[in-house]
Order: C-alpha cells, then structure tokens, then sequence
C-alpha cells in the first residue's frame, strides 16, 4: 500500500483515538496494566512531580508489546498463518515473538550479529526463530526480504506502521487514567512509533498536555528533523541507548512534526545517572533508552527552558528493562 494511502486511511495520521481505542480493546487481554510510581525524592530533586510509566514491567520487559500484539491480532487468520518477520535488534523482536506466540504462529526475527545478548535471549525464550544479518540496515533489510519470499510471512515493522503506533497510544489512555493531573509526558524517540501512539492519544483528550520527546546527542535525528521541518538521517549513531538508534520513518514524521512540542537532547552519562536513580531510588532495573526521559527532566536544557517552567505534573515512559548486566553482576564475584 502507498505511504499517501496508509496515511489518509485513518485521515491526517497513520492512526488516531479511535485505532488506539480499538487496539486498547484487542490487547487488554494480554498485556499488562503496568504500575505508575512516585518518588519524592525524585520530586525534589526535579523541582516537579514526577510520574513513572513502568514499561519495564510490561510483558516482553518493554512497552513494545502492546504495538507488536495489537498488529498480530489484527491480521486476518489467512494473513496470519505463514506468520511474521521482522528485523530488529531488541525490544521489538522479542514482542513480535511473544505476540506471535499467543496467536500460534511463527516470528522469523531477523537480528545483526552486535544485538545485546539479553534482547537475543528474550526472542528465544519466546520462541522466535533468529536469523542473523550483518549489524547495518542494509543487510538487516536485504536478510528479511529473502525470509518474506522463502516463507510468505507478513513483514512487521517496529514503528513505521499504523498497528504499532496504535498499539504504543494504549499507554496514554492508562496513564492518563491513573493520572489525570498529568500536564506533560517525556518518552524515548527512536523511530518514533512510541512518541506518536503517545501524542495522538494524549492530545486528543487534552488538547493543552505537552508531549517531550527525549533522544540521545548520539543520535539526534529526531532533534534535527525537527529543526529542518524535513526527516534527517544521519550518517552513523553512537550512543549507550542501544534502543534509540533507528531513525524517524515517514509515518511518524508527520505525527512528530506536528504534536511533539519540543526534542530534548542529552549526553549517555546523563542518561546512565537516571539509570542509576532508578535503581537506587525506585528499586527497579531499566535500561539505557527506557531511563532517558527521566535524565531529559533533569537536564539543564530542560531545566533552564522557559518554555517548560510550567510543567509542573510530568508522566515519564520508562519505556523497557532489558539491559545485560554481565559486568555489572562480574563485579560482586570476589
Ligand atoms: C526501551 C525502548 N524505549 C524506546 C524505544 C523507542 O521506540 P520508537 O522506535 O517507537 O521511537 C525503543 C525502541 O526500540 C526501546 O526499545
């Protein structure tokens, strides 16, 4: 189908309220409702009231799931029975494979070789069968499309798809739910599916709720495109948030453009200290990309902002928790 004809299908975006609505419904039997913690230790520390999203705790150890479960419980049975591709390095892959487990169908995962090894396990204990490409896209791509012809399987993308950017909105309507004073919400960008489920729903129930997006200096394509009024691709990524190197898609440009209020950038120290706060202020375990939003809060450029001094009830996506922390867990051996 036509990216023009993806697009208007659902009018001016490739989903709205009512395709998150459809997918809350097609999910809710799945997926869990996942918690939504405070600190006032972190408050302070913010100068705000912060409102941990815990993705982390969603099935899979992200909140890729609800997109990834949403698309495969969305494809007709004739569809569905020569089962799913995708090409991704983390999240994504393990998600599709759960999904595609619950429908008793296949998931080809097509994975490059540098994938983190906890992400790579996670596709095996939900059963997906790896396929592994070279670590560039071109690779990762030509590797699928040899599958997709030897298998007839449906390709699904991480986040340039309107199933799975409806999915990821489901996370609005529950947080918005258990947290209604909320007046802004920060979440990861990477392709965008994530920020753009999140905008469409959340500025649909209140139009004057500002959405942040948080990405690594590593890889600011998102911050630039914004700044271009034009998708930018860069030419290489480097960053510790092994989740956030793919760039906006023609799908999610528009909905970024449009909705996301402003990209806020900050370095991988930044983004470890969070990981750090997390864990030894809420107690739990998240990785590089799922801390980033609380690292964005607590950066100077937001801080010193004028534009954001208003915000006063922020929602944070801590969007995932699969990190390897083999070295970590090496350095209490003695
Ligand atoms: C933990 C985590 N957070 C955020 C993202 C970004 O999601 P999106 O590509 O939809 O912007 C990803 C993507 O893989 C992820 O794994």
């Amino acid at each position: 189908m036509e990216v023009e004809e993806r697009q208007t299908r659902k009018g001016k975006y490739a989903a709205d309220i009512s395709s998150i609505k459809e997918a809350e419904a097609r999910i809710r039997p799945f997926i869990h409702k996942t918690p939504v913690l405070s600190s006032e230790s972190l408050d302070a520390l913010s100068g705000r009231r912060l409102f941990f999203k815990c993705e982390l705790f969603q099935k899979g150890g992200a909140f890729k799931f609800r997109g990834a479960c949403n698309a495969v419980f969305s494809l007709h049975d004739d569809q569905a029975t020569k089962g799913v591709v995708t090409h991704s390095s983390g999240n994504h892959a393990a998600a599709l494979s759960l999904a595609a487990k619950l429908r008793g169908i296949p998931a080809y995962i097509v994975v490059p070789k540098n994938a983190p090894k906890c992400k790579v396990e996670n596709v095996k204990r939900y059963g997906g069968q790896i396929i592994w490409s070279e670590p560039n896209m071109q690779s990762r791509e030509s590797t699928a499309a040899k599958v997709l012809q030897d298998t007839g399987a449906v390709l699904l993308h991480p986040y340039n798809d309107g199933r799975i950017i409806s999915g990821q909105g489901t996370i609005s309507l529950e947080l918005l739910e258990q947290a209604p004073q909320i007046d802004t919400i920060v979440a990861p960008i990477s392709g965008g599916g994530l920020i753009s489920g999140v905008a469409l729903a959340a500025k649909t129930i209140n139009p004057a709720i500002r959405v942040l997006a948080a990405e690594p200096k590593g890889a600011n394509d998102a911050a630039q495109s914004k700044a271009a009024g034009k998708i930018v691709t860069l030419p290489e990524t480097n960053t510790v948030a092994d989740g956030l190197r793919a760039f906006i898609g023609d799908l999610t440009w528009p909905v970024i453009r449009d909705l996301v209020d402003d990209v806020i950038t900050v370095e991988d120290n930044e983004i470890i200290e969070a990981m750090k706060l997390c864990y030894e202020i809420l107690k739990i375990g998240v990785e590089p990309s799922g801390a980033i939003g609380l690292a964005a809060v607590l950066s100077s450029s937001f801080r010193e902002n004028p534009a954001w001094k208003d915000c006063s009830h922020i929602g944070i996506i801590l969007s995932g928790g699969n990190v390897d922390l083999g070295v970590l867990w090496d350095s209490f051996k003695r």
